[in-house]
């Protein structure tokens, strides 16, 4: 059982007064139970009723869990994942312990929007890789409708004036080559302090609130965002990846830029961003003219 669903409902369960044998008997219903009932509880910072009432899709955000605090959406969600219907979300106000890309820590403080849906396509598990760039283009267009304009540093980190505001971590659930679930990791600076930032991201990091003269409506944006990701996920699930690729490269801020990436072994490649390729690999020309494609790492721009 993991660790981390355990904790959550720790509390609920009274676990200090429980022996490890009473805790080890809880069955598998007993504890998928308890984290639902967890995730609906009110919240007094977002209104998942509100959120109801803008909802235009089908599937994701119909069923949705609200914590007040989890360590992260993702493990939730993976958890979640076998006993809930396709386009679950799972929001949190806070996260203790918000993952980020290559095992980095994501801040997650209250204020933001922390969240994870859970899809279930019928697709080879080497599709997965596009719904982040799917979500990149969903998240893009839907600050776009709020006349914020975005762009996205490949692979996946969006950017207002050139600082992050939203981070995506797409993670999958396969068994034998066969794809159970994928849950879409989305994180973004609403109504946050980027002040209280640790220093080393603070200068690199933009919050909603400072651009957007006025209130936000964090459940308005949040259900036109899914409307928004249900379209770019109906145009995946066709097959229309044209479309998904048209839209990245209309917000990209990558390709025409010189970059320096930083590769998972400590290799770096310094060149001139070309294009993507179908996979979503970043294509570069080095110095020496040659092509190399790059399929995931750290990107920094170099102009
Ligand atoms: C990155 O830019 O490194 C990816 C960050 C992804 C953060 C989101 S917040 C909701 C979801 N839960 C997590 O633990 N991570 C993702």
């Amino acid at each position: 059982m993991n660790k981390e669903i355990l904790e959550l409902i720790s509390n609920k369960y009274d676990f200090k007064n429980k022996s490890a044998e009473e805790i080890l008997q809880l069955g598998i219903n007993d504890i998928t139970t308890a984290v639902k009932e967890l995730g609906n509880e009110p919240s007094d910072f977002f209104s998942k009723d509100k959120c109801d009432s803008y909802l235009e899709t089908d599937d994701i955000g119909r069923e949705m869990y609200l914590f007040k605090s989890v360590k992260s959406t993702n493990t939730v969600a993976k958890f979640l994942s076998r006993n809930v219907s396709n386009g679950t979300v799972i929001l949190s106000e806070t996260q203790t312990r918000g993952r980020g890309r290559k095992g980095t820590e994501y801040q997650s403080p209250k204020g933001g929007i922390w969240l994870s849906i859970i899809l279930k396509p019928d697709v080879t598990p080497s599709k997965a890789p596009l719904l982040t760039l799917a979500t990149a283009v969903a998240v893009t267009r839907t600050l776009d409708h709020f006349n914020i304009h975005a762009e996205i540093k490949w692979p996946n980190d969006i950017l207002i004036h050139d600082k992050k505001v939203c981070g995506i971590l797409t993670e999958s659930i396969a068994r034998f080559n066969n794809l159970e679930s994928v849950i879409i990791g989305v994180g973004i600076n609403s109504e946050i302090d980027i002040n209280e930032f640790p220093e080393e991201i603070r200068d690199c990091s933009i919050a909603l609130s400072d651009v957007v003269d006025g209130d936000i409506n964090p459940e308005k944006g949040t259900a036109y965002f899914f409307k928004e990701f249900e379209f770019i996920y109906n145009k995946f699930l066709e097959g229309d990846i044209g479309f998904i690729f048209d839209e990245w490269r209309k917000y990209n801020h990558t390709i025409g830029k010189f970059v320096e990436i930083q590769q998972p072994l400590g290799k770096v490649i310094n060149g001139y961003a070309v294009g993507i390729d179908q996979e979503g690999a970043l294509v570069i020309e080095k110095a020496d003219h040659t092509l190399v494609k790059v399929v995931s790492g750290r990107c920094r721009l170099l102009d």
